[in-house]
């Protein structure tokens, strides 16, 4: 990876009149940062920047995004195109490598994904030990991490490396679609090999082995793009938790893992699940969402108009922008009405013309109008953030081996400024 440029530099000058210089570094596309890394063996003083808002934790050549003007680009390569020429595989290989595949690596890239989609037979027995009230994210995450038990030379994080992004790829598309079928008591479909990456998925999900099940081409189209839209996303909470994760030396499995975890939250992947419940609540209290946009502006219960705002974008979330026009074109194809798509565009439509959401600058991000569309496809509600997690997989492999492989990489360990007592003598137990 070639490293931002540093043509110029910065001066801080601190209370007591002491100055420093610190390197201010370039990237690609004229984004400018202060490299503040020698700062506290300098001056002694620390950034402090809680939730992250200007600090840059890493220099990556995976994704760039612009939330002024909504630009979101995988390795240089505008979202839309990708959304509509290409695949899920593809863009799994163009996150991990860097490069579209030619078609004899795509050949290769998608064939090893098609072999490696059997979990262990062993693991089968896991599934049957969670209650059916299991949230799926949970059994995913903790399936994930089971893997490295299966292939315990990951703990190595030099062996055979491709070897397990080609595993987990495949086989967390496995998992995911396991965990639903034992959440409703039916069989566990194994893969097919003759299916493509999302057909097989489909496959799992909602064939039966009573009766033949053909994968609508719509449907895996739809999926495809759904996935693709959340490939990658630069360093958000569960791509820096797993490169946090890894950088400790952890194995990729446990890496993962613990970005599903980051991810099941409602205010980052958990938002997509969080979205519909809004809708369904509207729709059942009578329709009224002019009402819950009025608790939401009175912060009434702490409410939210959740699958709005985003931390970086302040315009518009591209992904959202080509969800919404994918979302009216799915339904039409599969001749599906669903009310809830007529709350959330009723609810956009008057949180746009708002002073308080435009003076926020908040505008509906991709999980506003991706759920509806999971709908569509037929899956469930509590699955919603496992198919995020399915989509941005790719996203976290690629960082965690940019990561690894990064001379400059060093073990993740923010410092922190104390506010607590200062020191005090200890008090026995009898004299408090
Ligand atoms: N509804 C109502 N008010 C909001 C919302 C919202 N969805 N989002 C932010 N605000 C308000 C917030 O109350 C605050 O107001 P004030 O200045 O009066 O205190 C102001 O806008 C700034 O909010 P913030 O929480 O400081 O902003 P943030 O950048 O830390 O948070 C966010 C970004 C995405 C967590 C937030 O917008 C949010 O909670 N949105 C709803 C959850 C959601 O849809 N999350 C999915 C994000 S996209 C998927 C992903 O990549 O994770």
């Amino acid at each position: 990876m070639a490293g931002a440029e540093n043509k110029s530099n910065a001066k801080l000058i601190f209370p007591d009149g002491k100055e420093t210089i610190l390197p201010v570094v370039v990237g690609t596309e004229d984004e400018h940062g202060v490299d503040i890394r020698s700062l506290r063996q300098e001056t002694g003083y620390i950034t402090l920047d809680t939730g992250y808002m200007n600090t840059g934790a890493t220099q990556s050549a995976i994704t760039y995004l612009d939330g002024e003007k909504g630009i979101l680009r995988y390795r240089g390569y505008e979202i839309e195109e990708l959304a509509e020429k290409s695949d899920f595989v593809e863009v799994s290989y163009l996150l991990i490598n860097g490069k579209l595949p030619t078609t004899k690596e795509r050949g290769v890239f998608g064939q090893a994904l098609t072999r490696h989609s059997l979990i262990h037979e062993d693991m089968h027995q896991f599934f049957a030990g969670y209650p059916p009230t299991s949230h799926p994210m949970a059994v995913l995450s903790s399936m994930v991490t089971s893997m490295s038990a299966y292939y315990p030379d990951s703990l190595d994080r030099n062996s055979a490396v491709d070897l397990h992004i080609t595993r987990i790829l495949s086989k967390v598309r496995t998992i995911a679609a396991f965990a639903y079928k034992k959440s409703i008591g039916q069989p566990l479909m194994y893969p097919k090999n003759s299916l493509k990456y999302a057909a097989n998925f489909l496959h799992m999900m909602f064939a039966v082995p009573s009766e033949d099940y053909e994968v609508s081409p719509i449907l895996e189209k739809a999926l495809n793009q759904l996935l693709i839209l959340h490939a990658d996303h630069e360093q958000n909470c569960s791509t820096s938790t797993v490169r946090m994760v890894g950088s400790s030396g952890a194995n990729l499995y446990a890496s993962i893992a613990a970005g599903i975890l980051a991810l099941w939250g409602p205010l980052h992947g958990g938002a997509n699940q969080a979205v519909i419940e809004m809708l369904e609540e509207i729709k059942t209290a009578g329709g009224d969402y002019k009402k819950f946009i009025d608790d939401v502006k009175n912060k009434r219960d702490n409410r939210r108009l959740m699958g709005f705002g985003h931390r970086v974008y302040k315009n518009f979330d591209p992904r959202a922008k080509i969800l919404k026009k994918m979302c009216d074109e799915v339904l039409a194809q599969i001749g599906v009405r669903d009310p809830l798509l007529d709350v959330a565009k009723g609810m956009e439509e008057i949180a746009l013309k708002d002073d308080y959401f435009i003076s926020k600058k908040l505008y509906p991000n991709v999980d506003f109008y991706s759920g509806i569309i999971y709908r569509a496809l037929g899956i469930p509600t509590n699955m919603f953030t496992v198919m995020f997690a399915l989509g941005r997989l790719p996203g976290w492999i690629a960082h965690w081996k940019e990561m690894v492989d990064d001379p400059q990489t060093k073990i993740g360990r923010p410092r922190q400024i104390y506010t607590g007592a200062p020191v005090r003598k200890f008090v026995p137990i009898d004299q408090r």
